[in-house]
């Protein structure tokens, strides 16, 4: 197990705004689990790497693209059904805190942040969580001066293990939106809402997204966008190991390939090798052949039906209270309380 150092860097009243924080909890070595990651997911057989390598600086901004292309409907059909419910949301929870794990650019927030500052309870918390420090300091920044009467508390740090971190609330409302839950596998999302759950108190409330099956054209369109951004996004993790692990990937010899596998009701997305070659990945000792047309699987990307998301949800201790839809039946949002009768 990595150990995580506790490293607190606030920087209170540095930013001119009232209350203003940012905690640093990230691993103590990233390099070393990045080595351990890739000896793990190149060595095996198929060979597969960990989605969050996706998401250097570069892959911050490709993604941004992303959620403008015509094809990627979820960011734009997610923000469209919080504008029309958050003011319920925000007004069924009174949290004082919304945490937002993943929280990115926190642009959707603002809908949640507008509502929170009318309804919500009293000394009002905003708690983003992000890995990326940049984004985070970035965006925490701009909510701070753009809410002066709200407190933040940004935590620079792995949601999936430093939500311990949390700071003390009467009532949180904890966000996880764009559906990000689906690039855990099922027992993965178990195992985080399970944690999550007991970080939390009988008064707190979730509120999480979930991209839901449709006919598999829109799937496969939202992930092979005709711009080429999502092939972009996903050839930029070579790049990476390029970078941090000396490694000679090509970028030319692999293809982007993305499609939605009914059975297991996920897009997966690969690389795959355009020929049979060989490449060296001297940061982390390895030596790796690829056959022709062997892939890589860079990330998963489930798709829900009412009853699956219910169920996970359910499974980890939440009592579900309402379920938004949107009107295409796209994408959907469930609250639910952390109150669940056992
Ligand atoms: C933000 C991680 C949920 O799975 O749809 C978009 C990432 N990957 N296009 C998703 C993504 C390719 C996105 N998540």
């Amino acid at each position: 197990m990595a150990q995580t150092r506790r490293n607190l860097n606030q920087e209170r009243g540095r930013h001119g705004v009232a209350h203003f924080a940012i905690e640093r909890h990230l691993e103590g070595d990233a390099h070393s689990t990045l080595v351990a990651d890739v000896r793990r997911g190149l060595g095996a057989y198929p060979k597969t790497l960990p989605a969050k390598y996706l998401y250097d600086e570069r892959g911050a901004l490709l993604f941004d693209a992303i959620c403008d292309q015509p094809e990627y409907y979820p960011t734009r059909t997610e923000e469209g059904m919080l504008a029309e419910m958050a003011d319920e949301a925000i007004r069924i929870c009174r949290p004082s805190q919304l945490v937002e794990l993943g929280s990115g650019a926190s642009r959707k927030t603002r809908l949640l942040l507008d509502a929170l500052m009318e309804n919500g309870g009293d000394e009002p918390c905003y708690v983003p969580v992000d890995v990326s420090a940049e984004m985070l300091s970035r965006s925490a920044d701009a909510v701070g001066r753009d809410y002066p009467e709200l407190a933040v508390h940004a935590i620079v740090g792995d949601y999936d293990r430093d939500l311990r971190y949390l700071p003390p609330a009467d009532r949180r409302m904890v966000i996880f939106l764009g559906s990000t839950i689906g690039n855990f596998t099922e027992i993965d999302a178990r195992r985080f809402l399970r944690s999550l759950r007991a970080q939390l108190s009988r008064r707190d409330w979730i509120l999480i997204g979930f991209d839901l099956v449709k006919p598999v054209e829109v799937l496969n369109a939202a992930y092979n966008d005709a711009a080429g951004v999502t092939a972009d996004f996903n050839l930029n993790v070579l790049r990476v190991l390029n970078r941090e692990l000396d490694a000679n990937f090509d970028l030319d010899s692999f293809r982007h390939d993305a499609f939605f596998n009914v059975g297991a009701s996920q897009i997966e997305m690969h690389l795959r090798s355009d020929h049979r070659q060989r490449v060296s990945i001297p940061g982390a000792g390895l030596e790796i052949a690829f056959a022709s047309g062997e892939s890589v699987q860079t990330e998963i990307s489930r798709k829900f039906s009412k009853s699956s998301a219910v169920g996970l949800v359910c499974g980890a201790g939440f009592a579900p209270r309402h379920w938004y839809e949107s009107g295409d039946g796209y994408f959907a949002l469930l609250l639910a309380s952390a109150a669940a009768v056992v």
